[in-house]
């Protein structure tokens, strides 16, 4: 039997990390199994293509569509369809419902590519403002800069008259009440945390991408996670695809895990190939070995697209003209991620 090249390396890879492919479930309630799931890992999709990371990427996706459909603008699809995950108030690792920093005070990062012309914009350590992916793509567009941070971002944005909000919502900011007393009680558990990653392949083959987060929980302020860094928890390159990142930032930054996984594909990899070689890769420098806790998605130029993560269970979200679903990646190890992400568990 002739056994088709992208499964038996993709097989390959996960028999070197030791653990399974792909796990069985998805979201949209199909079961899948073995080599049905398999195929969909690397599977592909006539563009528009959107894909996201986690079932809270779903209807981002759905909304990135449809901007796309009447805009015709990728960046204004991708920026769209991020900030409807930085309005959703309940989710707790995007937008101002985010877990705070130690300070009590929400601090977001985001950041936007466009393939075309290879452009990026980026702000980190946000406090205040509703949509940082807004203010990276003004970043983008309007300065010679790529990064703006903390009070320079700010003003940045009130010049600009964007969208204020609380320092931080009132359940979180009794969660992080809890927090202090646990802390200085010396049982304060580090919570994880997870972001909105989100590229489009438009129809002409342009490629375009989106990132928010509210990064580690009671992180020390100022701490800047993967999410706004570009190649870090993004990466688009227009002559080949784009990737980006969830987890722990810090084990992302330090290899530029989105740039690596584009890096992978531009050697002919699939997808899902470059973010499992990614994570082989990254684990085989860290001192944490496999023990690191990210999760990566990736599209190609051909609208092929994947996903892997270092543990068992990271959802990922697509959609395109025929359909808009949630799928289970293959993660290497057997540590558990939970369909939801860190700050949902
Ligand atoms: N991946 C998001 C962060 O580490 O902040």
């Amino acid at each position: 039997m002739k056994i088709p090249r992208r499964a038996f390396v993709g097989s390959s890879l996960a028999a070197i990390a030791g653990g399974p492919l792909i796990g069985a479930n998805s979201k949209s309630g199909n079961s899948k199994s073995g080599s049905s799931a398999r195929r969909e890992a690397d599977a592909s999709a006539k563009p528009p293509l959107v894909i996201s990371t986690w079932p809270f990427g779903k209807p981002a996706n759905d909304r990135t569509l449809e901007v796309f459909r009447s805009a015709r603008s990728g960046l204004d699809a991708v920026e769209q369809g991020v900030r409807l995950a930085e309005a959703d108030l309940s989710n707790p690792s995007v937008g101002l419902g985010g877990i705070p920093a130690a300070h009590g005070v929400v601090q977001l990062d985001a950041c936007i590519m466009s393939g075309p012309g290879h452009k990026a914009g980026s702000v980190a350590a946000v406090e205040g403002f509703k949509h940082p992916v807004s203010i990276a793509r003004r970043v983008m567009e309007e300065t010679r800069h790529v990064m703006l941070v903390g009070e320079g971002a700010q003003r940045f944005a009130r010049e600009r008259k964007f969208e204020e909000g609380p320092a931080v919502t009132p359940g979180q900011k009794s969660a992080w009440e809890n927090w202090k007393k646990a802390q200085e009680a010396e049982k304060a558990k580090a919570p994880n945390h997870d972001t909105i990653a989100l590229l489009l392949l438009s129809p002409s083959g342009d490629i375009f991408g989106a990132c928010s987060t509210s990064g580690w929980g009671y992180k020390i302020p100022g701490r800047v996670g993967d999410s706004p860094i570009i190649g870090g928890g993004l990466y688009v390159d227009n002559a080949v695809g784009g990737a980006g990142a969830t987890g722990i930032g810090e084990n992302v930054m330090r290899y530029c895990g989105s740039f690596l996984v584009v890096e992978f594909m531009r050697q002919g990899m699939s997808p899902t190939e470059a973010c499992l070689a990614t994570l082989h890769r990254i684990a085989s420098m860290d001192p944490k070995g496999y023990d690191l806790s990210i999760n990566f998605i990736a599209l190609d130029k051909r609208g092929r697209f994947g996903a892997a993560g270092t543990g068992q269970g990271f959802q990922y979200s697509v959609a395109c003209d025929d359909y808009s679903k949630v799928l289970q990646s293959p993660g290497v190890t057997q540590k558990p991620v939970g369909p939801l992400g860190g700050n949902r568990l």
